[in-house]
């Protein structure tokens, strides 16, 4: 049974910051990709502001803003379109992590693209699977033997889009179907060992994402604020929810557009985006 964590107004039911915090302090490692911008910015704040004495790790191509490095504070210089460079980080991670204790992996980094079929070209489109698909299922699975020795918690941060086709982001809507179906299931796998999965699902969010995208100009979509995503994201790894749309007007389309025929919902889909944005926003 689909389980939503139950927010009823914007901060109705945060039990913020005091059990967040004590959340944090229950892991040994936590990995957060693509900690520099964005959404996982906002993870890595809330992570610091619980006082954790864990190892905290961002694994992303730039330093995050105002990240101060330190034994138990890192950043691992990664492209994770490149499988190598996952490799790398692993056997960094093997280093650093403590000898005991659970495990935190937050699969945050990701982009978007904007546009007919392959746009912006075929290349940026397969980094862009590599990126959202191929890179949490690689990461984890190399810490996957110690995530069911030691017990802890995946996180993918898939989206709203991964409930329907949609047109003019086809390849990045299906990478968020392919997450969220696979967080879902591993979560039932790991579930008797010790090993939960939360699979976070925000609608549009106010970060870099469509700058990335290739929007020039402003969507105009209504957005949440990445620290409102992020809380909610919070509270369903608190409770270990499988999976949580972030928004309340977003769990309501998510709730109609999963239940609709998919050739329905995608064509539903077109004409909302093309009335919205037009067929080329570049
Ligand atoms: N914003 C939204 O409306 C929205 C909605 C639903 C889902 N999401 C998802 O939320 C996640 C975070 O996005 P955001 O909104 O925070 O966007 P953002 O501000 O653009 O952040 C994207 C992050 O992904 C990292 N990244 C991108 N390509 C990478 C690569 N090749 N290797 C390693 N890291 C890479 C970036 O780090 P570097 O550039 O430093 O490598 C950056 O930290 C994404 O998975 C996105 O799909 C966003």
């Amino acid at each position: 049974m689909v389980r939503w964590v139950c927010v009823v107004g914007p901060k109705a039911m945060h039990p913020f910051p005091k059990r967040s915090a004590s959340f944090f302090r229950e892991f040994e490692l936590i990995v957060v990709t693509g900690g520099s911008s964005g959404i996982g910015r906002t993870f890595l704040r809330r992570i610091e502001e619980s006082m954790t004495s864990a190892v905290v790790c961002n694994v992303s191509r730039t330093v995050p803003e105002g990240w101060v490095v330190s034994p138990n504070r890192v950043h691992l210089t990664a492209n994770l379109a490149e499988p190598a460079e996952i490799e790398g980080v692993v056997a960094a991670l093997q280093k650093l992590m403590p000898r005991t204790g659970r495990i935190l992996i937050i699969n945050n980094s990701g982009f978007g693209a904007y546009g007919e079929f392959p746009s912006p070209g075929l290349e940026h489109t397969l980094r862009m699977v590599d990126v959202n698909s191929r890179a949490p299922v690689h990461l984890t699975g190399l810490l996957w033997p110690a995530l069911l020795q030691r017990g802890g918690m995946v996180v993918n941060i898939a989206s709203l889009a991964a409930y329907q086709p949609v047109p003019l982001m086809a390849t990045y809507a299906a990478t968020k179907a392919f997450l969220l179906h696979w967080s879902i299931a591993l979560d039932c796998e790991g579930k008797p060992h010790g090993v939960r999965c939360v699979a976070v699902c925000p609608g549009p969010v106010s970060t870099n994402f469509f700058k990335g995208a290739g929007f020039s100009r402003p969507t105009n979509l209504p957005g949440q604020s990445a620290d409102d995503c992020v809380d909610q994201a919070i509270a369903a790894m608190l409770s270990a929810q499988p999976q949580i749309v972030t928004g309340w007007s977003n769990r309501i389309l998510s709730w109609f557009s999963a239940r609709l025929p998919k050739p329905w919902s995608a064509a539903l889909g077109l004409r909302a985006i093309e009335r919205k944005l037009g067929r080329s926003v570049r």
